[in-house]
């Protein structure tokens, strides 16, 4: 099949690159010429395992195509990929939909043959009715159709979740549309991907619940957490006591710092948005908000803790910086408010992260990236592992720092309490 994907973003590049993987024909479109350019040379500009070799794979079949030109590019296309983002509006819980508007228009403008024009961006509901309103002011109903087909991958594990997703949800009510998506994810239905058909306003809901709901769970065993450390006992324990049942399910249960990126965040405020519009309340989602705000704050407290309240000059290294392993991402990161927090109480700060340096921190004085993890750990007082990166899991601490009473505050539980004892290591990890 001919298909575009406008927007060369997280989403936008990975499915376009996955699609094209698959056999089909697919243009990646970006207003950012640089990015195209970069794009044309297999130069990536997301931190994603495994993407640029398909990208340079699929580009030299010719199956993978990028182009600034957007109108040619839905004319050449029979189906019509919207992945632009649709970021929080400064200070407000609504999503800014201007991109998907003004990508819209530029379609409308070029519909000469029947198209399908996909919201893949995560949008709130009853856009796709707006966005089939703009259309339609320029073109006739029996031309085009617009369906809404959210994507549920994971920054760092775009690829297996693109490919091997749980579900693929198609919100249509047209018969025709329905066929021709069915037949476009029949190779990961053929793999086993439960392939649901539901309105397009409640696959847009699907879309934010998922985060929600997966937002909701983080937040639950981080509370949880607290309670555990209050009592004596190991949250690990409790989360595999719980997870194990199938009706609770395991995954989304690992405590750690409060949850970042530029999804979770981001979603959760939106469709807080969407409640209020319908005044229809969602108490649960604005306490998951609220508390998930005041995590950072509780962790620092415990920081302020372990150091017994004296954190001038104190030597702290974050080991990893951005909101989870394998991403170069930092949106909405935990590590923005704990490194300044604590540069501004006087501790001297180095951080590592593999995916590099990090803009954000430059303007602070006593911030400093060190690119290998001896340098950034050996004069530690303090060391906080504040993402679960692999490189981290089987350090040898002891033989890297050269303090002798130095501590670890381990906020991904990627060490073992007891081990840490063994080799008289003061140790704090999350909910034991
Ligand atoms: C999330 C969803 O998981 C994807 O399904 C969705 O497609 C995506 O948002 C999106 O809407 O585009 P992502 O933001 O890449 O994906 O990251 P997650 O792996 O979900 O992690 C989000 C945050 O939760 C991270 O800060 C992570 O450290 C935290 N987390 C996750 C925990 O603290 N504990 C867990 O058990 C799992």
């Amino acid at each position: 099949m001919k298909l575009c994907m406008i927007g060369t973003g997280y989403v936008g590049l990975v499915s376009g690159v996955c699609f094209a993987e698959l056999g089909n024909d697919v243009i990646c479109v970006d207003k950012d010429i640089a990015k195209i350019n970069k794009l044309k040379k297999s130069i990536i500009p997301i931190y994603e395992p495994g993407l640029e070799e398909l990208v340079k794979k699929n580009y030299k079949s010719g199956r993978l195509k990028f182009s600034t030109d957007l109108a040619e590019s839905v004319r050449k296309s029979n189906i019509i990929f919207i992945c632009v983002g649709t970021p929080t509006i400064k200070n407000k819980y609504e999503a800014d939909l201007s991109q998907v508007y003004s990508v819209t228009k530029e379609i409308s403008k070029n519909i000469k043959s029947f198209k399908i024009i996909i919201n893949k961006s995560t949008v709130p509901v009853t856009t796709g009715d707006k966005v089939e309103k703009i259309i339609s002011l320029k073109v006739k109903k029996q031309l085009f159709s617009v369906v809404s087909n959210p994507e549920f991958l994971r920054e760092g594990e775009a690829i297996r979740d693109f490919i091997y997703p749980d579900r693929v949800v198609i919100g249509t009510s047209e018969k025709k549309s329905n066929k021709i998506l069915k037949n476009l994810y029949s190779p990961l239905i053929s793999k086993g991907a439960k392939y649901i058909n539901t309105s397009r306003r409640a696959a847009e809901l699907i879309k934010y619940a998922s985060n929600a709901f997966l937002a909701t769970k983080i937040t639950f065993i981080n509370e949880l957490a607290n309670l555990c450390e209050k009592l004596d006992i190991n949250i690990e324990d409790v989360s595999i006591g719980i997870g194990t049942d199938n009706r609770i399910g395991s995954r989304f249960l690992r405590a750690g710092p409060a949850y970042g990126g530029s999804c979770f965040p981001k979603d959760t405020r939106a469709l807080i948005d969407t409640a209020k519009k319908s005044k229809s309340p969602l108490s649960i989602i604005n306490t998951v908000i609220n508390s998930n705000n005041k995590r950072s704050h509780l962790l620092l407290t415990r920081i302020a803790k372990i150091l017994k309240n004296k954190i001038k000059n104190k030597k702290i290294t974050f080991l990893g910086v951005t909101f989870k392993a394998n991403t170069d991402d930092m949106r909405e990161s935990a590590s923005l408010k704990m490194i300044p927090f604590l540069n501004k109480k006087g501790a001297i700060i180095n951080y590592y992260d593999p995916s590099g340096k990090k803009n954000e921190f430059e303007k602070y004085k006593n911030v400093k990236f060190k690119n290998n993890i001896k340098d950034a750990c050996e004069m530690s007082d303090l060391i906080i592992v504040h993402t679960e990166w692999n490189e981290f899991k089987l350090l040898d601490l002891k033989k890297i720092v050269k303090k002798r009473n130095f501590i670890i505050y381990d906020m991904r539980n990627i060490y073992s309490a007891e081990k840490m004892k063994k080799q008289k290591i003061k140790y704090f990890g999350i909910g034991k």
